[in-house]
């Protein structure tokens, strides 16, 4: 006989038993519901597949720039007409810079309602930081080490996007760069795999959302696959001659990281990689990216680089390079018409076999369909949307947010910083400090020039002191608009004078000096890192009548500012921010908020010591080997050491680490821990990161990797232990045949709040 109790029991369990076999039917339903959604595409594409010409195939290749005023008349002659005339036979399967509600309707209009099939067409454009609302450059955001606010941002940004008629954005460029030369890094997350990785995975999942068919979500492209940051010398489109190991291990993480998360496209990139252009490169497109990592999306090429294998010397004409690109797994070719007059010759004469073709067109389809352009092809085009949600009060919040969190406090002697908010006496100098148009940054398209709040307005809300401003000198002459050469100042320092006057009655002067905004970018690779133009002179000049000097510095990439380190008490790295700028600087000058921006990319000392990056490998000869000797891996001119390292960035309060231990929990898997505490006056944000370093290795390994970082808010006074669980995944490395290995041995750990200041311990793997 059973006591009430028992049965009461029974009953419980019994209930617990249904509902967690509730549950999982709920789980398995949904799952089902996922495999059914992408069964039942597969078999539209296939059908609409069967019902296509070659031409029409192919036609969905072709991705065309927007090419007349849609809006206005219909273009009767040259390049315009040939386009207008390919799109209403159903010739072109994607369109880039065309934006804004009515004119992609009026694409869209074409492709749906004038061709035979009506295949819509997706509509592509380069979404970097946001699209009429800016946040900060990429590297910027990447500063911030906040994957939500990343996430967030990028979530912002597809909804605007998506508002005006886009539903693909050319982003995120998870490209690793440890070449500040290189313009383009102002469009990455910098310079490691392991933070570049979830960099990249935050951004994809902010503009992919959680599903692709709602018209607030646009799909992604991870670009440029691959190698391109690593251009020779940092020139753009250069040369790339990189060795297994750094493809492997460092190029591709950031890649596959977002081809695990469902990222839908993705672009090749300008450079060969051994001698063969990334665009026609099997290895690259078929080998790893499809067949490796069975990425299921589709590959599209960068701009006209299908034919630019031409002058790479890879292809004799338009008809190889159509043949070496389709062959390799380029799957849609932007504006080389390689694909659309080529194509369908090859195919016929059996040179391009048709199943390449159907794979490729396979996978465009099947993004179309996930985008539910099918379904509705004017979803995006909703008039009353994109008034109401381009730089509606969400999207500015948003940016705002992301711009103090991208700060990066690099120096603060004596504690210049933050500023009273009362009776001071402060000199603004510099061009960039009224300029409402630089801190959009390069990658704007869409943005209105003047339409960021300059450091000034910024400063200006902070009524209680005086504030006077002075340019100092321009930072660039004459027209500096995209997509033109930026002409710097060299000469003019006629302004200099009135910025000394100002200076010298200031209880504190605040220069904002650095880059103009279209000084990095595509196409914009630099020889020096210094302050561009007259800018250094003018700092030296305000430091003779003035050594109180906050430095706020707009740029798209390390700077070499070793003269400013050495001789300016407070130095803020506040890059390109966007169109919330001022507002975000002078919330971190003042201190409502309080910087916890870490660098994603070493600064240099100087130039020179570019590649230099913080996870360098130890060479036979690291150290000096006796007094005054000269054999060792070094410069007779300069240190090694950087001028900030990777992962450096300062608080208006500091933080102490110690009790660093390590537990091993089961083979390959260690648990880290460490206390953090905040030892300062005021609240803050801490990026605690930690770092491995394999000590012997069947190939040789960096020094020390980041392998997990965590921020932690405190509270003065207040400390946390935090723990990282390192297993297989952070432990291993790829070896030279491309296999993931984790190899026994000792390895050393190292934590703290940067890549150089860092407690130390260490474990074995068995
Ligand atoms: C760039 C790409 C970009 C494309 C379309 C190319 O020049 O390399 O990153 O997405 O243009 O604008």
């Amino acid at each position: 006989m059973k006591t009430d109790l028992e049965s009461l029991y029974i009953a419980l369990f019994t209930l617990l038993i249904l509902f967690s076999c509730n549950n999982n039917q709920e789980g398995e339903d949904s799952d089902k519901n996922i495999a059914e959604v992408s069964e039942s595409i597969d078999n539209k594409v296939a059908d609409l597949l069967d019902r296509m010409t070659l031409e029409e195939k192919i036609g969905q290749m072709n991705q065309y720039n927007g090419f007349w005023d849609v809006t206005g008349p219909t273009p009767e002659a040259g390049d315009a007409a040939k386009k207008y005339e390919h799109l209403k036979k159903g010739y072109v399967g994607s369109m880039l810079n065309v934006t804004g509600v009515d004119e992609v309707r009026a694409v869209q209009k074409i492709a749906v309602e004038e061709t035979r099939l009506g295949i819509p067409l997706i509509i592509g454009f380069d979404v970097i930081h946001g699209y009429k609302t800016i946040s900060p450059i990429p590297l910027a955001e990447a500063a911030s080490w906040d994957l939500e606010a990343i996430k967030k941002s990028a979530e912002v940004a597809a909804k605007e996007a998506a508002a005006a008629g886009i539903n693909w954005t050319f982003a995120p460029m998870v490209d690793i760069s440890r070449d500040a030369r290189w313009g383009r890094v102002m469009e990455g997350a910098g310079e490691d795999p392991f933070l570049g990785s979830k960099i990249g995975v935050a951004r994809v999942k902010g503009f992919q959302g959680e599903d692709l068919s709602l018209p607030s979500t646009i799909a992604a492209c991870a670009k440029h696959w691959a190698g391109y940051g690593f251009a020779e010398s940092g020139r753009d489109y250069n040369t790339v001659d990189i060795g297994t190991s750094t493809l492997n291990n460092i190029v591709f993480p950031p890649f596959k990281a977002c081809s695990e998360v469902g990222v839908k496209t993705f672009m090749n990139s300008f450079n060969e990689l051994n001698g063969i252009p990334a665009t026609g490169n099997a290895y690259l497109q078929r080998n790893i990216l499809k067949d490796k990592w069975k990425f299921d999306g589709f590959v599209v090429s960068d701009w006209g680089s299908i034919n630019e294998m031409i002058a790479h010397g890879y292809a004799r004409d338009k008809k190889q390079a159509a043949e070496l690109a389709a062959k390799a797994g380029s799957d849609m070719d932007m504006e080389s018409y390689a694909y659309v007059d080529e194509l369908a010759n090859l195919v016929r004469e059996g040179t391009v076999s048709e199943s390449l073709i159907d794979d490729a067109v396979t996978r465009i389809l099947k993004v179309k369909f996930e985008l539910g352009l099918f379904d509705e092809p004017y979803r995006y085009c909703d008039k009353e949307r994109e008034e109401t949600i381009i730089g509606s009060e969400e999207i500015q919040e948003t940016v705002l947010d992301m711009a103090k969190k991208s700060i990066v406090l690099l120096k603060n002697e004596n504690n210049i910083l933050p500023l009273k908010k009362q009776g001071l006496r402060i000199a603004l100098i510099g061009a960039l400090a009224s300029d409402k148009t630089s801190p959009l940054g390069s990658w704007r398209l869409a943005a209105d020039d003047s339409t960021a709040v300059s450091v000034m307005e910024g400063m200006l809300q902070y009524k209680e002191n005086n504030l006077e401003y002075a340019k100092g000198a321009d930072v660039a002459l004459g027209e500096t608009s995209f997509p033109f050469e930026v002409k710097i100042n060299t000469t003019d320092k006629s302004e200099f004078k009135r910025a000394i006057g100002i200076a010298k009655n200031a209880d504190v002067v605040v220069m904002v000096l650095g880059e103009h905004g279209f000084q990095s970018g595509e196409g914009r690779s630099r020889t020096s890192l210094d302050l561009p133009g007259v800018q250094q002179a003018l700092l030296e000049a305000v430091y003779k009548v003035n050594k109180n000097i906050v430095l706020v510095l707009n740029n798209g990439r390390p700077l070499a500012i070793t003269w400013a380190d050495k001789h300016i008490p407070a130095i803020v790295e506040a890059w390109q921010l966007g169109t919330q700028s001022g507002n975000a600087i002078a919330q971190v000058l003042y201190g409502d908020y309080n910087p916890s921006g870490k660098l994603p990319m070493t600064f240099p000392r100087d130039v020179g010591q570019v590649p230099i990056y913080y996870n360098y490998k130890n060479t036979g000869r690291p150290v000096i080997p006796a007094p005054n000797q000269v054999f060792w891996s070094h410069y007779i001119d300069e240190s090694n050491t950087p001028l900030y390292p990777f992962g450096h960035g300062l608080s208006y309060t500091s933080f102490s680490y110690s009790n660093l231990r390590t537990e091993t929990l089961s083979q390959n898997e260690i648990k880290v821990s460490v206390d953090v505490k905040n030892v300062g006056p005021v609240e803050g944000k801490e990026v605690v990161q930690l770092y491995i370093g394999d000590l012997v290795a069947s190939i040789t390994r960096p020094v020390k990797e980041l392998k997990g970082f965590e921020m932690v808010a405190l509270d003065a006074n207040e400390s946390k232990t935090v723990t990282f669980v390192l297993t297989n995944k952070e432990l291993g490395f790829y070896n030279n045949e491309g296999v993931f290995v984790t190899e026994p041995g000792a390895f050393k750990v190292f934590v703290g709040g940067s890549s150089d200041t860092v407690l130390e311990s260490g474990f074995e793997l068995k």
